[in-house]
């Protein structure tokens, strides 16, 4: 059965039984904390949570999903994808357990002619949460499953959950045995590969907070309802179904595998190391095809990085496989065939998704050429200084710079008879990842328990803007919270949250930020510092009590202030100029990747497959200012979503609109969706001036400008500092440039004739060191401190040309270099040493703990470190002790 086929089925199914098929939501959903939609509930999660009512009390849809937590697997088993097809019907309050299960059971136990799967009742198993025997009781009434086949599990494997907060809840998982060929006896428990998961009915009941329930944590409450989601694997009832071997032989996979097979002329199932690259470039040329066409590009962050890994693993599988042409387009070719007849969007955008592929195989390329070269220069002189270990920050320096994958430094090392330091790589990958993990834990701000907000929300109904138009309001405070929980009243110190009926105050969202200004009743007054829409349609003020005290129905006067939001208006204006002249000069390959609207200063990221000339940017400026000189009037409506974009305005990608929409319009030059608010008259904006521009990953392109005053203040300002450095470097201001450059030369020429004295001059100590060799049971032992700050490579170099001195003797050569706290050390035997059977490497336990470190390496040279120099003194005595057991 193809898996069109079943995907028809399935909606057809669920279809039958009431549900309103919903299409799959974009990869990348407007949801901060995910990085691709990776479930089929996503879309639906607010309905689950309570925050919109849903619009249909069941709905079923085929969700595309990536997922790439596994990513070293794909390939190597049997049923991982990173982008797969997750089938699900979902009840919103509607039927709960029994409903999930019997339908799911009748859907893959009937037959093919029926309408169904054709699954063999007698090979499917269920199972169920560990305390959950209502839902095993129910499998036995409903499908007279025997108990022996239905398994009880742990919170492990049987609770389910985004992995952040939100929605979650106890789960009944259902396999199918693919027969005692594949794996041991015993059940799901025991064997995942024999027996596959297929499909996963969730009992959404609670909400999660930080911790998941998975590894313990308590609950935070329940859901207003009782919930279905369910997630059935397209791509593994398929593989079963099609009688093949893996996800990866399944008939929308396969004829990637086909067309690897062609350009390299080598056969799939042939050999087994080349399969896995086989199937490497298939699942990832798929995955790579449908995040592009949902608008993610290739970059060094988040999703882009996530994208570049992809594309990247297929070009070097491809190489592996003897191939060195571009072939990301034509893989891409392939797979828009098999995928568009369900997602037709891929074959309609498919010349962008397509450009983008070969920008980035092309930037690869090139970047693997002098990554190939660094690395061969990193080669040579680990050779030269006697070594056979590449430095873990050199394979750090290639995987970070050069995005080399660490297995392609250690293969291009094997074939130069090297090896590479792998701890010291991980010891940096690992310290980069805890940077990035900090980075991206401040960045969130997850509020766990939105139910105090939802029952605002219930009980008033959303908040009555007004800013759109008034800047002031008489209004009442409807909601207070103080620490997050609901108060009376607070007084004059506290910071609060505080709802109001009707607000003029702006929230922050669609890249503006929110107004502040103040709030005054009779004897109180407050400061707003912030505005959230918290759960959607409540705008929430964050305040600061100054006087008097606030209460639930205190009435105030609601000002904003009204400098700062004109301020905000001008840059939030300037963006969508901004934005017109970026699509003029790039046409549609130029796409909003993001904004930010303060006060005077605008920023605004876009992506297009190219780069950006600074030509470019200067023609953007010049055509936005000029067209402030028509002082054209600034126009909003509200209309359908069909009828806007029937008119041609510009909406965000990933971005969610309610049917009914804002559109704002500056003359017949911008036209865009946006809940925004902006100057009346373009003129207002006075002068819109580029301060900066860089690229922030590939791809993705970022654009700052000061509007109005600020940008006049900024070009003051740029002004006096040339003029200040024109005094300090004694020179007209047009003649800067040449003249800094000409310091910095002689600076780094400086800097360079240092470097190779210092070298000189640690070299030139080797002789007196070979000097006081000591014997050692006929072995010329050298064991010394360095005195003075001597970096790492420097000690190599020392004590490799300390061995050269030794000669044919066998010799053993131990150099301990204390910097500040630290230690560094390096040791080196001589040919006759190591015959006597004097490793370097093997030493080292014997006196690293000394200073508190460790190290290694090969029987020639190995390295290490500590962190107590004040043991190196005990180290050298113990090396010695060692060398005289030999
Ligand atoms: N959300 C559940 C899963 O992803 C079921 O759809 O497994």
């Amino acid at each position: 059965m193809e898996t069109h086929e079943i995907n028809k089925r399935f909606i057809s199914y669920f279809e039958r039984s009431g549900h309103t098929p919903v299409p799959s939501a974009s990869l990348i959903l407007d949801d901060p904390t995910l990085l691709f939609v990776n479930a089929g509930m996503v879309q639906f999660k607010p309905y689950f949570l309570g925050e919109v009512p849903p619009p249909y009390p069941r709905a079923t849809s085929i969700q595309k999903c990536v997922r790439t937590g596994d990513i070293d697997e794909v390939g190597k088993t049997t049923r991982h994808n990173t982008f797969f097809q997750m089938a699900g019907n979902f009840s919103f309050g509607d039927y709960f357990k029994e409903g999930a299960i019997s339908r799911a059971w009748e859907l893959i136990t009937s037959s093919a002619d029926e309408g169904g799967f054709g699954f063999d009742p007698e090979r499917i198993w269920a199972t169920v949460y560990e305390h959950d025997a209502e839902t095993a009781g129910l499998w036995r009434k409903v499908t007279g499953i025997p108990s022996e086949r239905i398994q009880y599990r742990g919170a492990e494997d049987n609770y389910w959950d985004m992995g952040v907060p939100g929605p979650g809840g106890p789960c009944s998982e259902i396999y199918y045995d693919r027969g005692p060929e594949f794996g041991r006896d015993g059940g799901p428990a025991v064997d995942e590969d024999r027996y596959l998961e297929i499909w996963n009915l969730v009992f959404m009941q609670d909400i999660r907070g930080e911790v998941s329930p998975k590894k313990g944590a308590p609950v935070l409450g329940e859901l207003p309802k009782k919930n279905i989601d369910t997630g059935m694997g397209v791509e593994r009832v398929a593989y079963l179904l099609q009688g093949v071997d893996n996800v990866y032989e399944t008939d929308l996979v396969r004829p990637v595998i086909a067309r690897a097979e062609e350009f390299s002329g080598r056969r799939y199932g042939a050999d087994h190391v080349d399969d896995v690259r086989f199937r490497v470039i298939a699942d990832h040329a798929r995955s790579g095809v449908m995040l592009i066409g949902d608008g993610v590009t290739p970059g060094n962050e988040a999703r882009g990085y996530v994208l570049r890994r992809l594309l990247r693993r297929i070009v070097r599988s491809v190489r592996l496989l003897g191939v060195h042409e571009p072939v990301l387009t034509e893989f891409a070719a392939v797979v828009r065939d098999a995928m568009a007849p369900s997602y037709p969007e891929i074959a309609r955008d498919f010349d962008r998704i397509s450009e983008v592929m070969r920008v980035e195989e092309e930037a690869f390329l090139t970047t693997l050429t002098s990554g190939v070269r660094i690395f061969d220069l990193a080669a040579e002189e680990t050779k030269r200084s006697g070594g056979d270990i590449l430095a873990g920050d050199k394979a750090f320096q290639l995987h970070d710079t050069y995005g080399f994958p660490i297995d392609l430094t250690l293969e291009m090392a094997e074939e130069q008879g090297l090896s590479v330091d792998e701890d010291g790589f991980r010891t940096l990958m690992e310290e980069q990842r805890q940077r990035a993990k900090a980075d991206a834990a401040s960045r969130k701000q997850g509020r766990g328990d939105l139910s105090v907000y939802r029952e605002m929300l219930e009980r008033h109904g959303e908040t009555d803007f007004l800013g759109y138009t008034d800047l002031q309001s008489t209004s009442k405070v409807i909601g207070l919270l103080v620490d997050g929980a609901p108060a009376r009243s607070a007084g004059a110190g506290t910071k609060a949250e505080l709802v109001l009926d009707r607000t003029p105050f702006y929230a922050e969202s669609g890249g503006q930020v929110a107004d502040t200004g103040i709030l005054v009743g009779s004897g109180v007054e407050l400061k707003v510092l912030d505005v959230q829409k918290v759960v959607p349609g409540l705008f929430v003020h964050r305040v600061e009590v100054l006087a008097g005290e606030v209460g639930i129905d205190t009435e105030v006067t609601a000002s904003v202030d009204g400098t700062r939001r004109a301020a905000i208006a001008r840059s939030h204006s300037a963006t969508h100029l901004v934005h017109a002249a970026v699509r003029g000069a790039y046409g549609r390959r130029a796409a909003q990747a993001g904004s930010l609207n303060s006060p005077g200063r605008m920023r605004f990221d876009f992506t297009t497959p190219g780069s950006v000339s600074a030509g470019v940017l200067t023609e953007v400026e010049e055509e936005v200012n000029d067209y402030l000189q028509t002082d054209a009037e600034v126009q909003t409506y509200v209309t359908t979503k069909d009828k806007a974009l029937e008119l041609g305005a510009v909406a965000l990608f990933g971005e969610k609109y309610g049917n009914d929409v804002r559109v704002v319009d500056m003359g017949e030059y911008s036209r865009e969706l946006c809940g925004g608010t902006h100057v009346g008259r373009i003129g207002e904006l006075g002068l819109v001036k580029l301060v900066s521009d860089a690229s922030i990953g590939s791809g993705v392109h970022r654009v700052e400008a000061l509007v109005g005053t600020d940008a006049l203040r900024h070009v003051r300002k740029e002004q006096l500092l040339v003029s200040q450095l024109a005094g300090t470097f004694k020179v007209p201001a047009d003649q800067l440039p040449a003249r800094i450059e000409d310091v910095l030369t002689r600076l780094r020429n400086a800097e360079k004739e240092i470097d190779q004295l210092r070298t000189q001059q640690v070299l030139g100590s080797a002789g007196s060191l070979a000097d006081k060799a000591a014997d050692v049971g006929g072995v010329a032992l050298v064991a010394e401190r360095l005195e003075g700050d001597v970096d790492a490579g420097a000690v190599r170099a020392l004590a490799t040309e300390v061995r050269n001195r030794l000669g044919s003797r066998p010799g053993v050569v131990a150099l301990f270099a204390p910097q500040g706290e630290k230690v560094s050390f390096v040791v080196a035997t001589t040919a006759a040493a190591r015959d006597k059977g004097l490793a370097a490497g093997k030493l080292v336990p014997a006196f690293a703990p000394a200073v508190g470190g460790r190290g290694g390496g090969k029987p020639d040279m190995a390295q290490g470190g500590g962190s107590d120099p004040s043991g190196i003194d005990r180290a050298i005595a113990a090396l010695r002790d060692a060398v005289a057991r030999e």
